[in-house]
């Protein structure tokens, strides 16, 4: 498999010798057709689309484009599998599949790694140690409660919803369809999932798992396809719920799509995280925890800590850490274990990160990137912070969705608080003190569905996240997500 020359690094630094993950594993089909009633089939369209590798550019596959007519089926295959078997299934029965596909994806963890950093761009470290652990704990978690749903939710007799059409973005493609689908089933819905049009290839392999682990046909179903495929599964009559994340503007789309009907939904959408640096915080402990926030998966979070708050007495300590600490990020090879910022997703959000960079400098915003090469072919962004930027600025107030981080000062408690909530979005915040009063005061004040405490951009299947005003509604993850598919029944 093409490699993209390999990179580095910072001028005048050390260099470290290649260590590329192996790919010989990893079968990738030339094309693939929708996974709908347990089977691949053809799109009714006739049409296919190339999902590449943004470190070369290069195609990786060809990949069915749904249209309304397969929608159609797999909406029906759904239904037929929910009320036919999947919804009336004994709850137990039902976990033991869903137990079935988390040991799975586990047994074929470094494929899905490897398949998810070629195709999405992501440093191998992260598809390893993030996201490939954390879906097979999102199934082993809700697998647990398929049988125990009378013990999460006592006193309440809950049935499930139905048919659930899930949309979900490119920046976590195998944890967000995990998100999306292991409550689902585990509360007995059926499923069709719209995976993202640059990122189809583990929603793709996971069909494979799901086929492999006997699951009834049409109980899970993957079509794949750009917008208006995804248009096609909100809008039909016949899904009783919505999932969706992605961007806040897609967001109301749907919104507006599903008013008047009588479908449920939640919404993850957009974020502008701040992140809140104190004078007695521990400062190199936060300035790894800002490099996290911000750097980590190359900015396509959408809690991604992009606005940093740092007290005024430290504040030149912590961007002389900083700039230090982002000179030494390795930019390169999604596939070499020493990468620490892989491949933007796409040539689009490159363009959009680009126009971000001259955006804020033409705010008045002074630019601090790191040097170093990055390599001819694909599509890189090297880290960025800007200093004296205000919250007017437009590289403060809008996600950006890449590694550039707005830093800005704060005297007083409640100065670091209204400017961290002086945005539309909600998603996550984080702090940064050795005072648990400063912590608690803060983390209530903070209008976000998570705020992390000394620490940033920590997941675990058990808590709920999503967010205020503009960064959606509803909850996942926890007895929230679970409750998300659940309506009251005898
Ligand atoms: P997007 O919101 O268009 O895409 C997310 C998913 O929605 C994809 O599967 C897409 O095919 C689908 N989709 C697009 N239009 C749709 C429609 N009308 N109805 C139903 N489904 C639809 O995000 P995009 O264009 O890829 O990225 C644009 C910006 O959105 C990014 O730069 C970033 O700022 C933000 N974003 C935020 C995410 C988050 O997790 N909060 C994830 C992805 C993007
Ligand atoms: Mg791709």
């Amino acid at each position: 498999m093409a490699r993209p020359e390999n990179t580095l690094a910072f001028d005048g630094g050390w260099e470290y010798d290649p260590a590329p993950e192996a790919t010989d594993h990893v079968h990738i089909a030339a094309r693939y057709g929708l996974f709908i009633d347990g089977e691949f089939v053809r799109p009714a369209t006739g049409r296919y689309f190339d999902t590449i590798n943004p470190a070369t550019e290069e195609r990786l596959a060809r990949i069915a484009r749904a249209g309304t007519e397969d929608v159609d089926k797999a909406v029906a295959a759904a239904r037929k599998a929910y009320s036919g078997v999947w919804g009336r299934m004994k709850p137990a029965e039902r976990g033991k599949y869903i137990f079935r596909i988390a040991r799975m994806i586990q047994e074929r963890a470094r494929e899905f790694a490897a398949v998810e950093s070629l195709d999405g761009g992501k440093p191998i470290r992260e598809s390893r140690d993030v996201d490939v652990p954390l879906a097979a704990a999102h199934f082993f978690y809700y697998a647990g409660w398929a049988d125990k749903l009378g013990y999460a939710f006592p006193g309440r007799s809950v049935k499930p919803l139905g048919v659930a059409g899930q949309v979900i973005p490119w920046n976590f493609p195998l944890l967000m369809a995990a998100w999306k689908l292991a409550p689902a089933l585990a509360c007995g819905n059926t499923v069709v999932l719209k995976p993202a049009e640059t990122t189809p290839l583990t929603a793709l392999k996971l069909a494979e798992v799901i086929a492999d682990a006997g699951l009834p046909p049409g109980v899970v179903n993957i079509v794949t396809g750009a917008g208006d495929t995804g248009a096609a599964i909100v809008e039909h009559p016949g899904v009783n719920k919505i999932a969706f994340t992605g961007s806040t503007e897609v967001g109301k789309i749907i919104q507006r799509a599903l008013a008047g009907t009588n479908k449920s939904y939640t919404l993850e959408l957009g974020g502008k995280a701040a992140n809140i640096v104190f004078a007695d915080a521990a400062i190199d402990q936060a300035v790894e925890g800002i490099v996290n926030g911000i750097f980590f998966n190359q900015g396509h979070v959408c809690c991604a800590g992009s606005r940093l708050f740092v007290q005024e007495s430290v504040a030149d300590e912590v961007v002389a850490k900083l700039k230090d600490r982002m000179e030494t990020l390795i930019v390169g090879d999604p596939l070499d274990k020493n990468t620490d910022i892989g491949a933007i997703n796409s040539k689009m959000q490159l363009d959009k990160i680009e126009e971000y960079l001259k955006v804020g400098q033409a705010e008045g915003g002074t630019l601090h990137q790191a040097g170093g090469r990055v390599p001819k072919k694909g599509y890189w962004c090297r880290p960025a912070f800007f200093t004296g930027v205000s919250q007017s600025n437009r590289v403060v107030q809008e996600e950006i969705f890449g590694p550039v981080l707005a830093i800005q000062t704060f005297r007083t408690f409640d100065e670091a608080l209204e400017k961290a909530n002086n945005t539309p979005y909600g998603l996550s915040g984080g702090v940064w003190t050795d005072k648990g009063a400063k912590i608690f005061r803060m983390t209530q004040g903070v209008r976000a569905g998570v705020v992390w405490a000394n620490t940033f951009n920590k997941f675990d299947p058990t808590s709920p996240f999503g967010g205020y005003k503009e960064s959606g509604l509803g909850r996942e993850g926890g007895l929230h997500g679970l409750d998300a598919y659940l309506k009251p029944g005898a």
